[in-house]
């Protein structure tokens, strides 16, 4: 029977940047990504670390907007170190990053990624995660409410939207 892994999640502190900028960098394919995401280290306003044997392993990074009087999270990056994904280490991630919102009475926790990035689609999926068409939101909300929207959740046209509601 295969071992479970002991996962901490805790917040991120600054002399864990080059630690978890190592971790962008091996799981993410795209540099820019990498880039992106250890800026978000530093430049979001909330970044948990999983640790499994005192090392970073993974990260999850959030930012929130006030949108029709209610406050939304939003998941910026996340991402795991390759040779430890699939052990549910992002799921642990992602459920401390609903803890963390619901702390803060968030009542929605929005995702974006790319359209053909399956894997990423299939863990948002997994996890609960609804995938909302932007058309469907553009019903929903007045032209200038759904731009707002999108700029929050940095939307461009390859993207697909997931959204969870927080109980
Ligand atoms: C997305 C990511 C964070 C998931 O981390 P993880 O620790 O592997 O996730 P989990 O082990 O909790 O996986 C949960 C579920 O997601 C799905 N999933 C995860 N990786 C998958 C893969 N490679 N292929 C298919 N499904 C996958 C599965 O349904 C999995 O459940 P299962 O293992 O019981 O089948 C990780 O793959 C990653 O770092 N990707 C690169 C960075 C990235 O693109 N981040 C997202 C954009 S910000």
């Amino acid at each position: 029977m295969a071992k479970s892994l002991k996962i901490k999640v805790r917040s991120y502190r600054e002399e864990d940047r080059e630690e978890a900028s190592k971790v962008a960098y091996k799981a993410f394919n795209n540099i820019l990504d990498a880039k992106w995401a250890t800026w978000g280290l530093s430049g979001c306003e909330k970044v948990l670390v999983a640790e499994v044997d005192e090392k970073v392993v993974g990260v999850v990074e959030l930012e929130s907007f006030w949108f029709k009087d209610k406050l939304h999270g939003y998941i910026y990056y996340i991402f795991v170190d390759p040779i430890w994904q699939r052990q549910g280490i992002g799921s642990t991630l992602l459920r401390e990053a609903e803890f963390y919102f619901k702390g803060r009475e968030a009542k929605y926790l929005w995702a974006t990624t790319g359209k053909s990035n399956f894997k990423v689609r299939k863990f948002f999926e997994k996890n609960n995660y609804k995938n909302v068409e932007p058309k469907e939101l553009r019903k929903r909300y007045s032209r200038r409410e759904f731009k707002y929207l999108l700029w929050h959740l940095y939307y461009w046209s390859e993207d697909v939207i997931y959204l969870k509601k927080l109980e």
